[in-house]
């Protein structure tokens, strides 16, 4: 088959990765020292800085994890070229780079790992908070760090609180709220591996407690069943993905289907209680003035971490009840 037409040359790829290492050169200077102080391991070094170079950079204490959007424009050759550059910039070996190729998925559908996917995994800090990544697994890295200062949020307000954490991921937010005092703490994914890391993180955290659940069930049937035992929390945190298959009910949809699942979650929270609602969906269109709240307040400014280009990496919203 024939090379589509527009691949950029060998030239101006060279180019593209010049201007690239100075820029990452740049960027880790301003930030690396800062974040270690804080002991903050993981952080965005470079964030599609330069419209020729449509990449992001993750630092994983010494590693980095480089994702390029997909293109026509670009070959096979061009990431590894875009990767070795960024190796030489800042001194990080070959084995200690891990390339993720994003599909530029026209409804911003999120690809998880399958629970198959091996590989080794290390311990990075956020602060006081420890947490297991995994960087050989197909696309996540089992923190979303994006989330940084949403935890921060969550533990300040998590003290003596009945948390649910739905859509958990790998928990580190169930592990924030332990660290902050929350009283009883239950954490729901589907995903039966996500569950075992997410209990592997609170082990790290010295946090266990038996007051902590964890339960691997689709969000929407568990709340259901929450429902039907009269349980109430104080403080949720609901993250869900863009897109999902549920249980017998087809395709979940965030921008069609948020404010009837925020109904749901609504329906197992006390009164006065606190909701933190959040999206990564890019073109997210919030359908909020049926709810019967007491207020909504955006956050996403004070959520977004300051090594974060996109300011719209996700949004997120306080709902009081
Ligand atoms: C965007 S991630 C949540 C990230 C997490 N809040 C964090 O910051 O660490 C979405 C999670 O939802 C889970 N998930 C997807 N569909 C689900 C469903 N129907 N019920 C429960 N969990 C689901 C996925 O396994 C994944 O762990």
């Amino acid at each position: 088959m024939d090379k589509p037409k527009h691949y950029v040359t060998a030239g101006k790829a060279e180019h593209h990765a010049e201007i690239f290492a100075n820029r990452l050169k740049n960027r880790y200077r301003h930030l690396a020292r800062r974040f270690r102080r804080a002991h903050i391991d993981v952080f965005r070094l470079y964030d599609r800085d330069i419209p020729e170079v449509r990449a992001v950079v993750d630092w994983y204490k010494g590693h980095l994890v480089i994702g390029e959007y997909v293109r026509l424009q670009t070959g096979p050759e061009w990431l590894p070229r875009i990767a070795k550059a960024a190796g030489e910039a800042l001194n990080v070996p070959p084995d200690k780079i891990f390339l993720k190729r994003r599909q530029t998925q026209s409804r911003g559908e999120v690809r998880y790992a399958r629970a198959e996917d091996k590989g080794k995994r290390f311990v990075v800090s956020e602060r006081d908070l420890k947490f297991w990544v995994n960087l050989d697994r197909s696309l996540d890295t089992g923190l979303f760090s994006d989330h940084r200062e949403t935890r921060v949020l969550i533990r300040e307000m998590a003290r003596g609180r009945d948390f649910l954490n739905l859509y958990a991921y790998t928990g580190a937010f169930s592990c924030a709220a332990a660290k902050g005092g929350a009283k009883s703490i239950v954490t729901v994914d589907r995903s039966a591996a996500y569950i075992a890391w997410a209990k592997d993180n609170v082990k790290l955290n010295n946090i266990n407690d038996p007051a902590y659940e964890f339960v691997r069930s689709d969000a929407e049937a568990y709340l259901q069943r929450l429902r039907q035992e009269g349980r109430r929390f104080t403080l949720a945190f609901v993250d869900p993905p863009s897109f999902s298959q549920r249980r017998g009910k087809g395709r979940f949809d965030i921008n069609c289907h948020h404010p009837e699942l925020l109904q749901k979650v609504f329906s197992v929270m006390a009164q006065g209680s606190t909701v933190v609602f959040s999206t990564n969906h890019q073109r997210f269109d919030p359908k909020f003035s049926r709810l019967k709240v007491n207020s909504i307040q955006e956050l996403t400014p004070a959520t977004i971490p300051e090594d974060y280009r996109n300011k719209l990496i996700h949004r997120s919203w306080r709902i009081d009840l």
